[in-house]
């Protein structure tokens, strides 16, 4: 076994004759292939191209102990490779069902399922249907009888990434380390995609949550988050203001004097953007899962305060990527924002106080936990990797 940095190079053996490595980010286990040989040990599944590279993610619950000790050796704290390896384990999870899902169908045009299915299987880091699992685990209900509602949530949000990168949106190219989908399958389909994964989403709560109350009141609280007055209205915010940026944008006098008054009245502007745009659906992943264990009101209004919050710091860390970020990791371009004249952030507060807002938020959204005792620690523990996040 190699040691190099955080990347192990192991032999592994997968009856591809080749050796892999094992490349142990703060976040994620991915095994980059040179070539293989994996270990039966190991669990494997093979995802798509990811930045140029064949990504295999092999599930770490199920990691020899040798490679943990390395691990260790290598300076990483127990509890985060535990916690990486339970997230790689509710990943795969996710995936399986989310490929259930978009199998072909006979009465579904071919070339419609293929788009449909390159944007939702094509990675991800799957933050959404992850919180709707652990925040029904919080509440005493079951990974099984969340899981329709966390993959109809990555269908909304794979569906607002593909209407977001279109020329007439933030006309990106690449999107989870691929091109973007109306580069591969045309405007004309990535749109159609997206409002198939977006009805596909009802669909799925509203046939396979149980009981029929529990899926209705579902089905409203993802309509309301994804709408008109949430993400859809956040979008459209967020367009407005870019359009605003252009037409008026700030004169040389403005700037030099940073007008504490127009700063204030910026920043009351762009928190209202991020928390319809992105903060609404995150903060809805965490009550769908809050309703499937059919929690009290008390604890459903907790949830919801610690997802707002956690919806928030999501787009400033996102804001904060696009300036610091590698768009390696990312799977994305980098410096979009400042070359669209988004309003963002670090634009109007600067990287360090953005941070600081973040981490403040996530603090604010842990201590909102307290009351659901152990059974939240890794909700807490995924919302701190929200804001610390670098991909
Ligand atoms: C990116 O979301 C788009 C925003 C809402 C800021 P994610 O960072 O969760 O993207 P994936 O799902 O991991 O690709
Ligand atoms: C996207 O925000 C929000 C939604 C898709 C609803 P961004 O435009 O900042 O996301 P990225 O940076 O392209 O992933
Ligand atoms: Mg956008
Ligand atoms: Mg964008
Ligand atoms: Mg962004």
């Amino acid at each position: 076994m190699l040691l190099n940095g955080h990347n192990v190079a192991i032999p592994i053996d997968s009856g591809r004759e080749n050796e892999g490595i094992l490349r142990i980010s703060n976040q994620f286990c991915h095994l980059f292939f040179q070539s293989t040989l994996l270990s039966p040990s190991l669990s494997i599944s093979i995802f798509p191209a990811w930045v140029g590279l064949e990504v295999v993610r092999c599930n770490v619950a199920r990691m020899p102990d040798e490679i943990f000790a390395r691990m260790r050796m290598d300076g990483m704290s127990v509890s985060l490779q535990e916690f990486e390896a339970e997230l790689v384990v509710l990943r795969d999870r996710v995936n399986s069902c989310l490929t259930h899902y978009v199998m072909p169908h006979a009465d579904c045009p071919s070339r419609l399922q293929e788009s449909m299915a390159y944007s939702l299987l094509g990675g991800g880091k799957r933050l959404r249907p992850i919180l709707v699992l652990l925040a029904c685990e919080a509440c005493g209900g079951s990974f099984e009888a969340a899981m329709p509602a966390a993959c109809a949530i990555e269908m909304i949000h794979t569906y607002s990434l593909i209407h977001d990168d279109l020329p007439a949106m933030d006309n990106d190219d690449y999107r989870r380390g691929r091109l973007t989908n109306h580069k591969v399958f045309g405007e004309g389909m990535a749109i159609l995609a997206g409002d198939a994964l977006l009805t596909l989403a009802f669909e799925v709560i509203a046939r396979d949550i149980r009981p029929g109350e529990v899926a209705a009141a579902c089905c409203a609280d993802l309509a309301s988050a994804a709408g008109w007055c949430g993400m859809v209205g956040g979008q459209v915010a967020d367009l407005e203001a870019e359009q605003d940026l252009k037409q008026h944008p700030p004169t040389e006098f403005a700037r030099q004097e940073h007008d504490a008054a127009k700063i204030r009245d910026d920043l009351a502007k762009l928190e209202a953007i991020h928390r319809r745009k992105t903060g609404r659906l995150l903060c809805s992943a965490v009550t769908l899962g809050a309703r499937v264990a059919e929690a009290n009101a008390d604890s459903l209004s907790r949830l919801e305060s610690f997802g707002k919050n956690v919806g928030l710091a999501f787009q400033i860390a996102d804001d904060l990527l696009d300036v610091t970020g590698d768009a390696a990791k990312l799977g994305k371009n980098v410096g979009k924002d400042a070359s669209l004249g988004k309003m963002t952030y670090p634009g109007l507060l600067g990287v360090d106080p953005s941070r600081r807002k973040a981490d403040d938020l996530i603090t604010e959204a842990c201590g909102l936990l307290d009351s659901f005792g152990r059974r939240a620690d890794k909700l807490a523990e995924l919302a701190r990797f929200v804001a610390k996040r670098d991909h």
